[in-house]
């Protein structure tokens, strides 16, 4: 098992891309703290790791409100020891053309992605600089390498990610703490619930068209599966990745190549 006894904390770890993580965490032995806004739904995916015989709890936990992130970070310290790995993976998305982009639709994504990142890695980062170990793992996107049409308030979040990632790995590096990105490209999960619809208008295609029309855009002819960011996750997790920091690693089938 690769992350044995390990302490790792997830925010989103209540649906899609988070509650992958913090199952395939569990299983390479890790102790997973399920953080996320709807407690409902960490408490669920916490439950169910631990009937699969993991080691897991579940905290609530905005990650808009620093004091809160602080507070909850503070308090899985108290209660499972020290924090060894900790992955900001919360995220929200908005396809809107940008002259319809709302002050709500821009301030939300850019609290969410950006100012939820900074608050998980500050969060963190005050005990791993206590502990002088540690890893971070950000959630980017592949929109946070290159621009998307209708997609500015994501893009400018994720590059934001991408920046925070490097500025951070340079700072902390003396410590031996790691900060990374995974950069996924389109994963079907319940954030494109709502976005498959307004998706098919803008590029003018039916609902069933689109998997089809994307997966056509990428290289490797598929679009990335949880399992695909999982396996990342886990490597940069891991002392195999021990020497890799300050990097945003595309997981995008060849969509993004720099
Ligand atoms: N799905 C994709 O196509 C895709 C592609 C690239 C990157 N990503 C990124 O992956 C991450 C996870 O996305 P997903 O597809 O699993 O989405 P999802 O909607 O399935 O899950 C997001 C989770 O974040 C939680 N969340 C939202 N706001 C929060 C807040 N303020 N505080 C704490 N938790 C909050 C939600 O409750 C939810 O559990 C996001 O950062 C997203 O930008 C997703």
């Amino acid at each position: 098992m690769k992350l044995q006894d390990k302490i790792a904390v997830v925010t989103g770890g209540g649906s899609g891309i988070g509650t992958e993580i913090c199952r395939v965490f569990a299983a390479e032995g890790a102790k997973v703290a399920v953080t996320d806004v709807d407690l409902k739904t960490a408490e669920k995916v916490a439950k169910e790791i631990c009937s699969a015989d993991g080691e897991a709890a579940a905290w609530e936990m905005d990650v808009c409100d620093g004091n809160e992130v602080d507070r909850v970070a503070q308090n899985i310290v108290e209660t499972l020891g020290r924090i060894d790995i900790w992955v900001n993976n919360a995220g929200v998305s908005y396809i809107v053309p940008f002259l319809e982009c709302s002050d709500e639709v821009w301030n939300k994504t850019i609290a969410v992605n950006l100012t939820g990142t900074f608050n998980g890695c500050r969060a963190a980062l005050r005990q791993m600089s206590i502990q002088k170990a540690g890893c971070i793992i950000n959630i980017g996107s592949q929109s946070g390498k290159q621009g998307n049409t209708q997609y500015a308030a994501y893009c400018a979040s994720k590059f934001g990610v991408v920046g925070i990632t490097q500025s951070l790995a340079l700072e902390f590096a003396p410590l031996g703490i790691r900060v990374n990105t995974i950069c996924p490209g389109v994963v079907m999960t319940p954030l494109w619930n709502d976005m498959l619809g307004v998706y098919a208008k803008k590029r003018n295609l039916k609902e069933e068209e689109v998997i089809p029309y994307m997966e056509s855009k990428i290289p490797l002819g598929r679009l990335t599966q949880k399992s695909d960011v999982t396996a990342a996750a886990v490597f940069l997790a891991s002392d195999d990745a021990s020497f890799i920091t300050g990097q945003s690693i595309n997981v995008s089938g060849g969509v993004i190549m720099n």
